[in-house]
């Protein structure tokens, strides 16, 4: 049986990956409003990987005796300032979230919660890859200054993105 403190900490992360997702399909509508549809796109999938987050967290507190308590989701930002913002945003997320996953493994290590430790650890390595894949599309955004057909060749390649379920291998 899960910790209180853990459980409790769980739930929130719950909650901040669905957050995560409904920030990304804004933000996908947002892309969809200027004409961008590989932006589009690739926001979107960035939602669907955030809602297979939220869902792995869930499991696992199931797994571990814990009860989800689905609490409501904070509004997000619907307007941005142009193409390479919304990047800005993202960019600036991750790096919360990835504040709150240390925070995570923090507490696990405080409670000595060895499998939530083993459980974090893919999150801790996808936090890494998120933030730097996010970081060098903004910075391609920065270099052709957000606009023109180097804003149009971006776009097609953003739109090639796929959805992979990051959990496939584990589910029954
Ligand atoms: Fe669930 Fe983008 O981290």
């Amino acid at each position: 049986m899960i910790k209180k403190a853990l459980e409790v900490a769980l739930n929130d992360q719950i909650n901040a990956e669905f957050h995560s997702a409904y920030l990304y399909l804004s933000m996908s509508s947002y892309y969809n409003s200027i004409g961008l549809a590989g932006f589009a796109n690739w926001m979107r999938i960035q939602y669907q990987e955030e809602l297979a987050h939220a869902t792995r967290f869930f499991d696992y507190v199931n797994e571990r005796g814990g009860r989800v308590r689905l609490s409501p989701i904070k509004e997000v930002m619907v307007e941005f300032s142009g193409p390479v913002n919304v990047f800005e945003e993202t960019l600036a997320h991750e790096q919360l979230v990835t504040s709150l996953i240390n925070k995570l493994m923090d507490i696990s290590i405080q409670e000595s919660d060895h499998a939530t430790k083993s459980f974090l650890q893919w999150f801790i390595d996808e936090q890494v890859e998120e933030e730097a894949n996010v970081e060098q599309i903004l910075n391609n955004l920065k270099l052709i200054k957000g606009e023109g057909q180097g804003l149009l060749m971006m776009d097609r390649e953003m739109k090639t993105r796929v959805f992979v379920d990051p959990f496939a291998a584990i589910k029954p």
